[in-house]
């Protein structure tokens, strides 16, 4: 989608981008925190709050009650009971570069009125990429623990967090307070997320992208048994209310967290300069790939809780410290050659394929390309050494070209890979060419067939355990599943081809083959963003599923009003009703319209339904 610079929006435009931006993000807060399960990549993500805070800058009138800019976290589940933390917990401003650190330390100077010769102590530690924990001692005693939540109220995950290992029940030695909120970060190690991973894999359940999304998910568990399996690990590193002053200075405290029974990072230094500062951030990086956890930046924090006290909070983080974040991470590898990848929505993507190398302590071996466009205008070529990019869980990119191969100008495909039909790039109604190239085979690409069923059962949509790609795939193949309502039929269109039943599979057995079953039958009631958002409709993510889910709330409502707009026309008083939407725009009901006028779609709507 082409977006408007922000100099040059209306003001009309400002306060529509606005709302848009606002529900955007709610909802990405709500993946990423309440379902532990991101839609949009750290960068994607970044972007639209930047680009909020920008409209915002530009248009501070227009600045909205519910803005994104002065809330941390999401909104809570209902799973676990809400905790109104003692003292809020904040986020930390971010520095990118040197610059920004030295301008932080001018700020503090300035802000304190400390001359010149005066020393002013920082601390320099991990920024850890995990969730945040916070931790209520009561005489001693683990009372209770929350997790951040929207950092006024946080979610009662106590049971949890009492299965991690190094979280002390009782605190060890004397001189804490007699109330103290202890926090810090739940996290999963590198390697236990990996063995985790496979084994949950073998298993047939879901597996997490990254370790940071594993420990999130580990941690906000309904079946406190389930938590007690995950291999948490904890490091203490602040504190909210307490009854009484334990320290003096940063150090001090997170001394005494250890005195008490925690573990605390081990890279945790203190500095009177801010070159000292910057060394140990580049000592940190060094070390970065090799610590086994997994981290994103360097905190700073002013070492004396006096002048902590005096400098305060500004909206969501305190003055007095600040997040160094890593850059991204670059390296140079052969580009062996360049694959097609078939969307669910026969979208082709070019994908790199790389000669594997370490980026940031993560061997990579393929890169997004993006589109033809973007291969033309990199200049890429098999053969050709290339620069690529990581940054946080972001899929890595290709940069540029460091040294030719000699190969020849990559040319897009003119058919489809995987099925052969033609695959165009659709002209918009200005006559502009989709970045896009698109396979016109529909349904009939095994391709685009077997994709759209992966996205219909997968985490985001009906979450249907024990029924990922693998097997998808496998029910394809067999013939057995074609459409997304032959899932709901399995047992019968496996008896019906004349397999054998599912248990005498290979790989299945008794018990899997029955405990997919049971998922399957466990399916047959999605929320309706869900489904709508698993039917795989171009321009209906899960962000306007869920806009349609809140609005409708009943389905066939929803439903009988697409099919009356399909049939009568964009001009119509139903298209206009969809379109009416906030956050919902015309290429979405358009694309919702095409969808319903399919012929093959109200016979596998009629199909789910009656399943
Ligand atoms: S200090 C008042 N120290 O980063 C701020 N935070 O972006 C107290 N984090 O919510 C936070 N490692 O979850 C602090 N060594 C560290 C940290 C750390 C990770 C997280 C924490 C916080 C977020 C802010």
């Amino acid at each position: 989608m082409s977006e408007t610079a922000v100099d040059a929006l209306t003001e009309a435009e400002a306060k529509s981008e606005l709302a848009r931006l606002v529900t955007e993000i709610k909802l990405a807060d709500g993946a990423y925190y309440k379902d532990d399960d991101p839609h949009l990549t750290d960068a994607e993500y970044d972007t639209l709050r930047q680009r909020n805070l920008d409209i915002e800058t530009r248009f501070p009138h227009l600045k909205r009650k519910d803005s994104p800019t002065d809330r941390v976290g999401a909104p809570l589940s209902d799973t676990f009971a809400k905790i109104t933390h003692g003292a809020p917990m904040l986020s930390l401003d971010n520095a990118f570069n040197d610059d920004d650190v030295e301008d932080f330390a001018g700020r503090i100077r300035r802000f304190l009125g400390l001359g010149e010769n005066e020393e002013v102590a920082l601390t320099a530690e991990p920024k850890i990429d995990g969730l945040s924990l916070s931790l209520l001692y009561v005489d001693g005693k683990l009372q209770r623990a929350a997790t951040r939540g929207d950092g006024a109220v946080g979610e009662d995950v106590t049971a949890n967090a009492k299965t991690i290992d190094n979280i002390p029940h009782d605190l060890l030695g004397k001189g804490w307070p007699e109330r103290i909120e202890v926090r810090g970060e739940v996290y999963m190690s590198g390697e236990d997320f990996l063995a985790m991973n496979s084994a949950e894999e073998a298993e047939g359940r879901k597996t997490f992208a990254n370790p940071r999304n594993a420990a999130a998910g580990s941690l906000r568990q309904k079946d406190v048994a389930v938590t007690k399996s995950r291999p948490l690990k904890f490091f203490a590193y602040a504190w909210g209310e307490t009854s009484d002053a334990f320290a003096d200075t940063q150090s001090g405290a997170v001394n005494s967290f250890e005195a008490w029974g925690f573990e605390i990072n081990p890279l945790f230094t203190r500095h009177t300069s801010t070159s000292d500062l910057l060394a140990a951030y580049n000592g940190i990086a060094e070390k970065r790939s090799a610590l086994g956890y997994d981290i994103d930046g360097v905190v700073y924090k002013v070492d004396r809780l006096d002048w902590q006290d005096r400098l305060g909070f500004q909206s969501r983080a305190p003055r007095w410290a600040i997040a160094h974040k890593f850059p991204a991470e670059k390296a140079q590898t052969t580009l062996e050659a360049i694959d097609i990848q078939v969307g669910r929505t026969g979208s082709l993507t070019p994908v790199a394929r790389l000669t594997p190398i370490t980026v940031g302590g993560v061997v990579v071996s393929n890169a997004t390309l993006h589109n033809e466009d973007e291969i033309a205008r990199l200049g890429v070529r098999e053969g050709d050494i290339v620069e690529i990019q990581r940054a946080g869980d972001v899929i890595p990119q290709v940069l540029g070209v460091i040294k030719s191969g000699g190969g020849a100008v990559w040319e897009p495909p003119k058919v489809c890979p995987e099925c052969g039909s033609e695959a165009v790039r659709e002209l918009d109604e200005k006559g502009e060419a989709d970045v896009r190239r698109r396979c016109t085979g529909g349904l009939a690409c095994p391709a685009q067939a077997t994709e759209r069923l992966k996205y219909f059962v997968s985490r985001r949509t009906l979450d249907i355990d024990g029924l990922g790609a693998k097997q998808i795939e496998l029910f394809y193949d067999k013939g057995v599943v074609r459409g997304p309502q032959d899932i709901f039929r399995l047992e019968a269109r496996i008896a019906d081809a004349g397999l054998s039943p599912l248990e005498e599979w290979e790989g299945f057995g008794k018990r899997s083959a029955s405990q997919l079953l049971a998922s399957i039958d466990g399916a047959r009631r999605p929320a309706f963003g869900r489904f709508l958002t698993g039917l795989g409709i171009r321009n209906v993510g899960r962000t306007s599923g869920d806009l349609f889910a809140r609005h409708f709330i009943r389905w066939q409502t929803f439903w009988d009003l697409v099919e009356r707009a399909a049939e009568e026309g964009i001009e119509s008083a139903a298209a206009a009703e969809l379109m009416a939407l906030d956050g919902i725009g015309e290429t979405a009901v358009k694309s919702l319209m095409a969808f319903a006028a399919e012929p093959n779609t109200r016979q596998m709507m009629d199909a789910l339904m009656e399943e």
